[in-house]
């Protein structure tokens, strides 16, 4: 990937030489706030035209970008958690199996219940809500921009343990603030300023809980 994000007004918003995310490597990328990581990953999801360059992505490979404020329709709880696939593309039994592993047990009962549920659910309850709908969709790509950081950290480490065990097949690229993220990846890419002004990603350490595992093939 070669990449350079730019405004609507053309100003230079994040640049990248040259990155390749490894499937099967979890990958935390973070820097300071306004450094362009969320532009970036917009980019790499395909959800940000502006800019040049080559992002180069397998066709069939499912992608997921989770937001730090995820959107929840209002509506039966099985509509809020199948979003952005209509609600019945999932069985009651794997959104109730979601909730729990997203940590959300106590909501297996009210997958029924309309309600205002972006009202009704805290932010992290909300985050997690989100987490659940990757349980369902299983992306092969998943990208984490902060989805998490209204948890505790015990709870946070809690969930990506679950995702590594319940997804084997997806690849996790996160971007977040706390050192602890550090030991759940095995890469890691720091926002480095560049000399006019704008940032670039650059691998720092590889670390972390996954450092065993088998990188696949690139995708
Ligand atoms: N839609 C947009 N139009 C113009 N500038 C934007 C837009 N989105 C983000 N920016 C700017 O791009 C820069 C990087 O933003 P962002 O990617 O959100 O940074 P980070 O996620 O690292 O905090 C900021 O200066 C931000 O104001
Ligand atoms: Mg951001």
């Amino acid at each position: 990937m070669t990449l350079c994000c730019v405004c609507q007004m053309g100003r230079e918003i994040v640049r990248v030489d040259r990155l390749t995310l490894e499937a099967g490597a979890p990958t935390l990328l973070s820097g300071p706030s306004g450094s362009g990581k969320s532009t970036l990953f917009r980019a790499i999801s395909g959800i940000w035209p502006y800019g040049w360059g080559e992002i180069q992505r397998p066709a069939d490979a499912a992608f997921m970008l989770l937001p730090q404020r995820p959107y929840v329709p209002s509506g039966t709880l099985k509509t809020a958690a199948a979003y952005p696939s209509v609600a019945g593309t999932y069985s009651d039994e794997a959104v109730r199996e979601a909730l729990r592993l997203a940590r959300l047990s106590s909501l297996g009962s009210e997958i029924d219940s309309e309600d205002n549920w972006p009202q009704r659910l805290s932010g992290g309850e909300q985050q997690r809500l989100a987490i659940a709908r990757v349980v369902l969709e299983k992306p092969y790509w998943l990208f984490l921009d902060e989805a998490t950081s209204a948890l505790d950290e015990d709870l946070e480490a809690e969930i990506y343990r679950m995702l590594i065990e319940v997804l084997p097949n997806t690849t996790i690229v996160s971007i977040g603030h706390r050192s602890t993220l550090i030991a759940l990846h095995r890469r890691h890419l720091e926002m480095a300023p560049r000399q006019c002004g704008t940032f670039e990603p650059i691998a720092t350490i590889k670390a972390g809980i996954f450092g065993g595992r088998t990188a696949r093939d690139v995708r």
